[in-house]
């Protein structure tokens, strides 16, 4: 195995470049080594004005997310042999403004989660000391999948839907709402239903699916998709048929 191994990094400062460019830097190739563990090298001892995000180094914080030789993958638990013997081409994820070289603007998901809610409603408020909403371990295996996600945005990165219909709510949120959703303990359901199955919400997913080959977590946001397709189609069918029922 070769001691090295060149890492072309994009480079760009929308205030004063013109487009970006690839920036090569040759780094030691380590086999315990992420391209985390590269862009840090790079950052402490080649170039100090390389930007990127990272916090964790462990798969949980959902920051290090950037294109590895053109799939959307979280930096930190991507490994250099396994693109020896490169190079290894990393960019920032795809479908996202550039803020500056590796790093993203993710306002806009940041803007659409809150429209589902995607926190616990219910109809009563109970004062938390008075009340305790028990689960069966049933109940939490509903959900439990949904609530693996890390925010990490490779789904969306990865998802040709949202890279050309930009309001599309994307594959994270629409998970995020079925976490929720499916909840025993939630009763806000309905006041999801609208935002969900509106224009933008499930109905523009043509279940390509590549937001669940992306996801780092096993979360299966196109599942989720899918599943609240046949959920918002029965209530729609059963408000037709049932118009005095509550949706
Ligand atoms: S659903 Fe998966 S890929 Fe999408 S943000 Fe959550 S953890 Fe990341
Ligand atoms: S640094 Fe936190 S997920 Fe990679």
């Amino acid at each position: 195995m070769a001691d090295t191994i060149t890492l072309q990094v994009t480079r760009y400062r929308p205030d004063i470049d013109d487009a970006p460019r690839l920036q090569d830097y040759e780094v030691p190739l380590r086999e315990e080594w992420a391209v985390l563990d590269a862009l840090n090298h790079i950052k402490d001892r080649i170039d100090g004005t390389l930007s990127f995000r990272w916090s964790c180094r462990m798969g949980i914080c959902g920051s290090c997310g950037m294109t590895v030789d053109g799939d959307p993958a979280l930096t930190c638990g991507t490994f250099l042999v396994d693109h020896a013997p490169g190079p290894v081409r990393v960019e920032p994820l795809a479908n996202f403004p550039v803020v500056r070289d590796l790093v993203v603007d993710i306002g806009d998901f940041m803007r659409k989660l809150p429209t589902v809610r995607p926190w616990l409603v219910r109809d009563d408020e109970p004062a938390v000391d008075d009340v305790e909403f028990l689960q069966t371990p049933a109940q939490l295996d509903e959900y439990k999948q949904f609530s693996m996600c890390i925010n990490c945005m490779l789904c969306y990165s990865a998802c040709p839907v949202y890279g050309i219909e930009p309001d599309f709510l994307g594959p994270a949120a629409i998970a995020l709402a079925q976490r929720y959703n499916l909840d025993s303990r939630d009763q806000g359901a309905h006041q999801r239903l609208d935002v969900l199955a509106g224009a933008d919400g499930i109905w523009a997913c043509t279940y390509v699916g590549e937001c669940t080959t992306a996801c780092p977590k096993g979360v299966d946001p196109a599942g989720a998709i899918q599943r609240y397709k046949l959920t918002a189609a029965t209530r729609t069918l059963r408000s037709l048929l049932m118009p005095w029922a509550r949706r």
